[in-house]
């Protein structure tokens, strides 16, 4: 298999110096991949994240980027290569305009200034905000907040993106739209960890599905597998995804066959009862 573009070797990490919020994580992450977190509050997803781009030190154990374990100097690389678009907005925009806000990655690596430009057109492009440039983010609307820090990790142009909770603050208008950036910046070629208290999204969206409860990974795999996992659900209380639980009564009453695997959308369930080939996005 080729070599991880990301990979946490065995961390630990403690607020307290007392409870470990991580202990003992170890996880490799390829180029392309759509990884779902999944795990009860407090399970420390978000510690995971803040560690895997280099924002907290873990006390133990090693983040490993390309192959190269990441030491102090090499902590600037990793939080341009690994972007966080944090749970609240609020924690990420420091800047007073939307345009400022955008510019002030690209700016910290020291780009020309025609290059910094280039790539904050670019990402506000990318998430329908130039008519807000010159806005005040603390101004904005919750959705339209959350795209600002969507914005920020584009123009960094980051090939790891880490998405924690991205949903959680989003009516449905915004859950969509905010699917349809996730689904673009695939096909385009990123790798994208997102945490995510959504077992529908997670299973319709990740090719794999990675669960902490306690500080440790208790499952790692295809979602479907870890799905049908009654212990991980039990351990990280999870709820199975709804499709997953029509497939499996159409399985029963012989309406699906017995040896399919469960499509990852409706679309997809669609196409397997009508015998077609199921459709080309998601899974
Ligand atoms: N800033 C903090 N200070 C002290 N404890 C924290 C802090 N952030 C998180 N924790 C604790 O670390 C553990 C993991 O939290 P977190 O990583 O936020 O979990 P999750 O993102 O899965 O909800 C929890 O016990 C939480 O209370
Ligand atoms: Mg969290």
């Amino acid at each position: 298999m080729e070599q991880p573009v990301l990979q946490a070797k065995d961390l630990y990490f403690s607020y307290d110096g007392k409870v470990n919020a991580l202990d003992g994580v170890s996880l490799d992450i390829h180029a392309g991949e759509r990884i779902a977190v999944l795990g009860p509050n407090g399970a420390g997803k978000s510690t995971f994240f803040l560690c895997l781009n280099g924002v907290l030190t873990p006390a133990r154990g090693e983040i490993v980027l390309d192959g190269r374990p990441v030491d102090k100097k090499g902590r600037k690389r990793l939080c341009e290569r690994a972007g966080i678009v944090f749970q609240n907005a609020d924690d990420q925009i420091i800047a007073s305009t939307v345009a400022a806000e955008v510019s002030f990655g690209p700016m910290n690596l020291r780009l020309p200034k025609d290059e910094v430009a280039r790539r904050v057109d670019h990402a506000l492009d990318y998430m329908d905000l130039q008519a807000f440039r010159a806005r005040p983010p603390h101004e904005l609307s919750g959705g339209e907040k959350k795209r600002v820090t969507i914005a920020d990790i584009l123009a960094m142009e980051s090939e790891v993106i880490l998405f924690d909770e991205p949903a959680a603050s989003l009516d449905p208008a915004g859950e969509e739209r905010l699917e349809g950036v996730l689904g673009r910046l695939s096909a385009g070629g990123r790798t994208l960890v997102i945490s995510t208290h959504d077992m529908d999204f997670a299973f319709r969206w990740a090719t794999r599905a990675v669960v902490f409860a306690g500080g440790k990974i208790i499952a790692d795999g295809a979602p479907e597998t870890v799905f049908r996992d009654a212990e991980t659900l039990r351990r990280a209380h999870l709820k199975p995804p709804m499709l997953l639980g029509v497939f499996e009564l159409l399985r029963a009453r012989g309406l699906a066959p017995a040896d399919a695997a469960c499509p990852a959308s409706v679309e997809g369930l669609a196409a397997l009862l009508d015998g077609a080939e199921p459709p080309a996005c998601g899974r």
